[in-house]
């Protein structure tokens, strides 16, 4: 089957993010600032750590999800197969990748088509902005209803699409949009940052267009600029490198965020989580869960849904023993539970 432009560029995509450089070195989440504190008689079994949260009325074992990254190709379709079961496995949220090419070639849809091999899964639909504006309300009901998702995740990624010779440079009309999208998703919308994360302001403003659940994707993992850096040349990829740390770190834009919009909004952290330890991190700052994408993709291309199953497994492990070391039963106590902040995330959490 002839594939379609989009989903071609998705497929360079996923090259390019299996073995390029693609989170430059400057680059950080700041999680290293924050410091848990060690308890050396935590008075507590591992097996009586919990972990298990709600999230849109299903019940998830861990506080994990897959962030959404592709679809479109039968590369693509592969790797949504194989992360799904291990989310579903693992009783996890799982994402698909921009649904933009089955909405221009809707016989991609089986691409990203997971609910044979993950019934139960928490499944998320993904589109971006300007595709969300073009096809409206309805066009974009009939992408989630059509893997039979559980709820739609809205991308932004203004930075990305500016670094793109054929990306988007309009970008009015977002807000509205989303007004629109949570009517009609309610709880079972999201809004996520691509890897440049959510500012407090603009949290804010999306809470109060009705969105109840945020992923701020801050900077620190996976950079969009830099891949479509590596892509391009010329005036586009000088202002890729230029722009290629541009964001708020996913530390103190999670710290940033739960400030701004209370404790009812449930708060994914995603951008440069790598282990057990950041997960622990994210959540002891304010997220609900924490989110993944660029480490269980590797995890999935060099061993499939055993290597991917394997990622998962020590990411969890290393959660469990980060509450344990606390002396946290719960993500709550782990909330409760002392910890030290220090420049610059100190900085950037005075500041924002
Ligand atoms: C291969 C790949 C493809 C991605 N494609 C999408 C996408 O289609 N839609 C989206 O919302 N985010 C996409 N993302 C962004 C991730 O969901 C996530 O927000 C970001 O990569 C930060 O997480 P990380 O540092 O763990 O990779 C993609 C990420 C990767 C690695």
């Amino acid at each position: 089957m002839p594939e379609a432009h989009t989903a071609r560029r998705k497929d360079a995509h996923l090259d390019l993010c299996a073995q390029g450089d693609v989170e430059p070195d400057g680059n950080s989440t700041l999680l290293d600032c924050v410091h848990l504190v060690h308890n050396a008689l935590p008075e507590l079994a591992l097996d009586e750590v919990e972990l298990t949260l709600t999230l849109w009325g299903k019940v998830l074992r861990a506080p994990l999800l897959v962030t959404g990254m592709t679809g479109g190709t039968d590369r693509a379709r592969e790797v949504n197969r194989d992360l799904a079961q291990v989310a579903e496995r693992h009783g996890l949220a799982f994402g698909v990748g921009s649904q933009r090419a089955m909405a221009e070639h809707p016989e991609l849809a089986r691409t990203f088509q997971v609910r044979d091999v993950a019934p139960h899964v928490l499944l998320i639909g993904n589109i971006g902005l300007r595709q969300a504006i073009h096809m409206g309300v309805d066009g974009v009901r009939r992408l989630v209803g059509g893997i039979d998702a559980d709820g739609l995740a809205l991308h932004l990624n203004a930075a990305q699409e500016l670094s793109q010779p054929e990306g988007d440079r309009d970008f009015r009309g977002g807000y509205s949009l989303v007004q629109a999208l949570a009517s009609a998703f309610g709880e079972r919308f999201l809004v996520k940052e691509t890897g440049c994360g959510i500012a407090p302001a603009v949290a804010r403003r999306l809470v109060d267009c009705g969105v109840r659940t945020l992923d701020v994707s801050g900077l620190g993992g996976t950079s969009w600029v830099r891949v479509e850096q590596l892509r391009t040349s010329g005036q586009m990829a000088e202002l890729g490198a230029l722009f290629s740390s541009w964001g708020i770190p996913t530390a103190a834009a999670v710290a940033g965020v739960r400030r701004a919009v209370g404790p009812s909004v449930k708060l994914v952290a995603s951008g440069g989580i790598r282990h057990g330890l950041d997960v622990a991190k994210v959540l002891a700052i304010g997220a609900d869960l924490a989110g993944m994408a660029l480490p269980l993709f590797r995890a999935q291309q060099a061993g499939g849904v055993a290597g991917a199953d394997a990622a998962v497994r020590t990411v969890v492990a290393g959660l469990r023993q980060a509450l344990l070391l606390t002396s946290s039963r719960t993500v709550a106590d782990l909330r409760r539970s002392p910890r030290v902040v220090t420049a610059p995330l100190k900085d950037w959490m005075e500041s924002l």
